[in-house]
């Protein structure tokens, strides 16, 4: 018997259940083909574990997952437990723990442009053929971790960050670049926010050990005008945990898409978790209609970060390369002429596709 593993999967709501059905087959299947054994066991987050037990991230959950080698989650959230009243429980809380509690730092969201989708983009395909960009965004501090508060008709939130916590992540972003194009652009607002100008003096120190990586400055407001401007000149984009919410979204419709984006929330040691970067859509839960291949290319993220493992990971992807090729669409990706799918049949094909 080969090497095992031990995987929390998080289904979560809406579609998360759908596609981490498929994924985790997949991840089976790749598994028995490479002589590898893995140990799943579900766990709730989000909606369903404010209506199952009061609270979004519940004890036993986050047990289970510090016991793993990796966390596999669906997605969370709906309009059920949407809400404005600071004393309820949101869903989002339980992901925002999680990430906290793991100390989940370094969230890498790969953006690549499949040829066979460039017509799914809304830009012209000049603009977006060849692209492939990395966003390294900070997770665990920032505006989403600073202190926060209402008051009356008041309220506020900081941005608060830490030398080290800059460092290392940008360690990781320099780490990648090495491996990839060579390139970092460190994106801040230091023209305007003291926690930028902090951000921007770290990455500079941090950067002495990289000096084989090129490093470009950015300014946020005009890294959102190039994504969309001139995309292919970005290899590693690294950013603080606000400004990465955003560029994540924004680059992820240079491939048309939120259906096909994997991403992996990294941190000092193991598990690391994965998901795709779309959210549980609700309006298709339960249909059969959700794109999968987020969740599938996910898992070959894990093979790559959790496990060291090239070879499951590259076989996931080209399974899907196949498949897309092969004409086969889930409707999020259709276009004139191609076969559409549903959840579970692209699954299968891709599943078959392994080779
Ligand atoms: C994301 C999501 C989350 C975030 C939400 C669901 C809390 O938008 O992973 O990008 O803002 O980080
Ligand atoms: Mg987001």
């Amino acid at each position: 018997m080969g090497e095992m593993y031990k995987l929390t999967v998080i289904p979560g709501d809406g579609i998360g259940p759908e596609v981490t059905a498929e994924a985790v087959d997949v991840l089976k299947s790749v598994a028995a083909r490479h002589d590898l054994e893995f140990y799943t066991e579900e766990a709730l987050m989000g909606g369903c574990a404010i209506d199952a037990c009061g609270e979004p991230l519940p004890a036993e959950t986050l047990a289970k997952c510090r016991q793993s080698d990796a966390v596999l989650l669906g997605a969370i959230g709906g309009p059920k437990w949407d809400t404005t009243d600071p004393d309820k429980p949101r869903p989002e809380q339980g992901l925002l723990g999680l990430r906290k509690e793991l100390e989940l730092f370094a969230n890498i969201r790969p953006v690549r442009i499949f040829d066979d989708l460039i017509e799914a983009s809304t830009l012209r395909p000049e603009v977006v053929r060849g692209v492939d960009l990395v966003v390294v965004r900070e997770l665990t501090g920032g505006l989403y971790f600073g202190a926060s508060a209402r008051e009356g008709d008041r309220a506020y939130d900081t941005m608060d960050y830490r030398a080290f916590e800059v460092e290392r992540l940008m360690r990781v972003a320099f780490e990648l670049a090495r491996k990839r194009r060579g390139r970092v652009h460190s994106v801040d607002k230091a023209n305007v926010l003291e926690s930028s100008r902090l951000w921007r003096e770290t990455v500079d120190k941090t950067a002495a050990d990289y000096t084989d990586v090129e490093l470009i400055h950015q300014l946020v407001d005009n890294t959102a005008m190039q994504l969309i401007r001139n995309p292919g000149q970005f290899d590693v984009i690294a950013t603080n945990n606000m400004f990465g919410d955003i560029l994540s979204d924004e680059s992820s419709m240079l491939c048309g898409s939120l259906g096909m984006l994997a991403s992996a929330s990294l941190g000092s040691g193991r598990p690391g978790l994965y998901e795709p970067i779309h959210g549980s859509a609700p309006d298709i839960a339960g249909e059969n209609k959700a794109n999968p291949i987020a969740t599938i290319l996910s898992v070959a993220m894990m093979f790559q970060y959790s496990f060291d493992l090239p070879e499951p990971a590259a076989a996931i992807e080209r399974a899907v390369d196949k498949v897309l090729a092969g004409g086969h669409r889930t409707a999020d990706i259709m276009s004139d002429g191609m076969n559409q799918v549903g959840t579970t049949e692209m699954g299968e094909l891709i599943r078959r596709a392994l080779d």
